[in-house]
C-alpha cells in the first residue's frame, strides 16, 4: 500500500484528491493537512493536520500530493525533498527557475518529484496527439471553450498546444490567401507559427479544446471535453504511483505517459 498524504485536504482539488485516494486499492490516506478546518473528518477517520512539517514525521506519508496555492508552494515543495519524502505536486505558479532549483535538490536529496501544470489525461493525450499531428498537416486551429467566470484568454492549454505543434511546422496557415478582418478578432488571436486560437466563453461549458487540422481532401479533429475535477484523478494517482517507484524530478505529466 502506497501510503498517502495530501496537503490542501479541504480545497475543491484536495476533496477530490481525498476521495480518489480512500477508493484507490493500492493506497492508503495517512494524512490530511490544511490550514484551516483542523480537526474535521475527511474519511476513514482521518482528521486535517494543519501543521505539514509535523505530519511528515509522524505520519510517514511514502508520497504527499499538494493542491494549495501559488504563494507557498516553493517552499512546501522544498520541505518535502528536504525531508526525503516524495511528492506530487499540483499547485501551480512555480517560476522557472524555481522548477530549476527544485529538480537539483530532487536529484542531490535523491528523492522523487512530479510537478504538473495539467494532470488531465485526456488533455495531456490531446497535446502529445497534436504535436503528432503537426507533423503532417499543414493547416491547423483551435478552439478552446471554457465557462464564463475564466479571467484570461486563451487558455494556458491552448497557447500551450500552439507551442508544441510550433515545434513541428513554422506556419499553419499554408496556402491561405491574403486576409481583411471585416471585425477585429474574428480569425482570432495569432498564436506560435500562425496558429489561430479561437476562445469561446460561456455557461455549460468546463474547459474544453478542439485542434483542427486540415488538408486537400480531410478535416482531422482532436478534441477533449473536461466534465469536472474527477477527470485530474487518474493523472494525480499515475503520478503518485510514479513517483513511488521512482527517484527522478519529472515536469509535466507527458513524461510519464
Ligand atoms: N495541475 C492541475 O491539473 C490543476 C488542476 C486544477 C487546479 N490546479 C491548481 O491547484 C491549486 C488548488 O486549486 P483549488 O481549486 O483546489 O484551490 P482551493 O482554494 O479550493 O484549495 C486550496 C486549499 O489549500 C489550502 N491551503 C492554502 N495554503 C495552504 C498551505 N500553505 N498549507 C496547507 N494548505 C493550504 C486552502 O485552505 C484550501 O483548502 C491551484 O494552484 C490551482 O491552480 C491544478
Amino acid at each position: 500500500m502506497i501510503k498517502i498524504g495530501v496537503v490542501g485536504a479541504l480545497g475543491k482539488m484536495g476533496k477530490e484528491v481525498v476521495n480518489a485516494v480512500l477508493n484507490a486499492e493500492d493506497m492508503e490516506l495517512v494524512s490530511a493537512i490544511d490550514v484551516v478546518g483542523e480537526g474535521t473528518d475527511v474519511g476513514a477517520g482521518i482528521l486535517v493536520e494543519t501543521d505539514i512539517e509535523k505530519a511528515l514525521k509522524n505520519k510517514k506519508p511514502d508520497v504527499i500530493i499538494d493542491f494549495t496555492q501559488p504563494n507557498g508552494i516553493f517552499e512546501h515543495v522544498n520541505l518535502y525533498i528536504k525531508n526525503k519524502v516524495k511528492s506530487v505536486i499540483g499547485t501551480t505558479g512555480l517560476k522557472e527557475e524555481q522548477i530549476e532549483i527544485l529538480k537539483q535538490l530532487s536529484k542531490e536529496n535523491e528523492t522523487g518529484c512530479l510537478i504538473a501544470p495539467n494532470f488531465s489525461t485526456g488533455a495531456v493525450l490531446m497535446m502529445m496527439f497534436a504535436k503528432q499531428a503537426a507533423k503532417y498537416f499543414k493547416n491547423a486551429e483551435i478552439i478552446e471553450l471554457h465557462h464564463n467566470q475564466k479571467k484570461d484568454a486563451p487558455s494556458g492549454t491552448a497557447i500551450k498546444t500552439a507551442q508544441l505543434m510550433a515545434e513541428e511546422n513554422p506556419d499553419f496557415t499554408y496556402g491561405n490567401c491574403p486576409e481583411t478582418e471585416l471585425i477585429t478578432g474574428a480569425r482570432g488571436a495569432n498564436a506560435d507559427s500562425n496558429i489561430h486560437i479561437h476562445s469561446v466563453r460561456m455557461p455549460g461549458y468546463i474547459a474544453s479544446q478542439e485542434v483542427i487540422f486540415g488538408a486537400s481532401g480531410q478535416i482531422f479533429k482532436i478534441r477533449h471535453d473536461s466534465m469536472d475535477r474527477t477527470c485530474y484523478m487518474d493523472g494525480v494517482l499515475l503520478a503518485s504511483r510514479y513517483v513511488y517507484n521512482n527517484n527522478n524530478f519529472v515536469y509535466g505529466l507527458d513524461n510519464i505517459m
